[in-house]
């Protein structure tokens, strides 16, 4: 069974609890993702101009879009305030600045009626974000833009909580993708040839639950839940920003969600920050996350 719970005002150790056990964490928007929010909504409004960036779609060329998500993503990833309101969001959310690192925010861009779902803006199909070399203790934070709808929002398909579905996340390791295919997404078009994980038997997408926050509300759920952009029939663009956390403590032991069929190498495990001084996660575990051969190992490292 998973469970929903909606601006519930508990502490974050708590909620890591019951994030690992499947539940998912739903808020209203706070003063710092309502700032991150417009933030993106300023920038995505001037790189479409005079286009409402939600309908530019319908406007340009598949080629003048890529062009703009192009230059507009990478400036939203790096641009400095986007660390800061980060912080602010964890520490509204209660987290402990001193354990918990976060890696830059993600701007997506989920067009409708297939405009365009390859390369800058690839369809997840279902997927657990742990095929892709992050930590079982990876948290996802996930926020819409504009507003948003059952028919242009993200699902979870529950049954796979508990429940492996054979994938091909062997085959997949993070430090490689890195090197070559994110390079690579610049030049996809229509077709996406990347090697993403995927499951390698039919999904059963049903049960799917999809939930709708309202611009700047909130989703934090593990890593560890199978989960796939909706196909978008709605007639606009989304626009999302999704970050992540992990926490020094489960670091430390290579715990959180329980690992039911993840079997990549690699690891995401340099890109996340502390939320006080924003330094990257201490040496001697990057390198032991780094000599992992499967995310099920333990690192056998008791600080941090
Ligand atoms: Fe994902």
């Amino acid at each position: 069974m998973n469970i929903v719970f909606f601006d519930k005002n508990v502490g974050d150790d708590f909620r890591r609890e019951d994030l690992y056990a499947g539940q998912i964490y739903v808020y209203s928007p706070t003063p710092a993702t309502t700032a991150l929010c417009q933030l993106a909504r300023d920038m995505c409004e001037e790189a479409f101009a005079p286009h409402d960036p939600a309908e530019a779609q319908h406007h340009v060329s598949v080629e003048r879009y890529t062009e703009i998500l192009k230059t507009l993503k990478p400036a939203f990833i790096h641009h400095p305030r986007c660390k800061e309101l980060i912080r602010q969001i964890l520490d509204e959310m209660r987290c402990d600045l001193e354990r918990v690192c976060f890696d830059v925010p993600r701007l997506r861009t989920a067009t409708s009626d297939e405009y365009l779902t390859s390369g800058l803006a690839y369809a997840f199909k279902p997927h657990r974000d742990t095929w892709y070399s992050t930590p079982q203790c990876q948290l996802n934070w996930w926020l819409p833009v504009y507003e948003v709808q059952a028919d242009n929002c993200m699902a979870f398909h529950t049954h796979y909580w508990n429940h492996p579905l054979k994938n091909s996340s062997e085959e997949f390791n993070y430090q490689d993708w890195n090197n070559v295919g994110r390079k690579a997404a610049h030049n996809q078009g229509k077709s996406d040839t990347r090697r993403q994980s995927e499951a390698l038997e039919p999904v059963k997408l049903d049960p799917q639950l999809r939930i709708v926050p309202e611009p700047g509300g909130l989703m934090i759920f593990s890593a560890a839940h199978l989960h796939s952009t909706v196909p978008n029939t709605s007639g606009r663009t989304r626009f999302s920003i999704d970050f992540r956390t992990v926490h020094l403590d489960e670091l430390a032991t290579n715990s959180g969600a329980p690992n039911l069929d993840s079997a990549c190498t690699g690891t995401t495990i340099g890109d996340y920050l502390r939320g006080t001084d924003f330094s990257h996660i201490p040496e001697a575990m990057r390198n032991a996350y780094e000599n992992l051969q499967t995310s099920s190992s333990a690192p056998n490292l008791t600080t941090a």
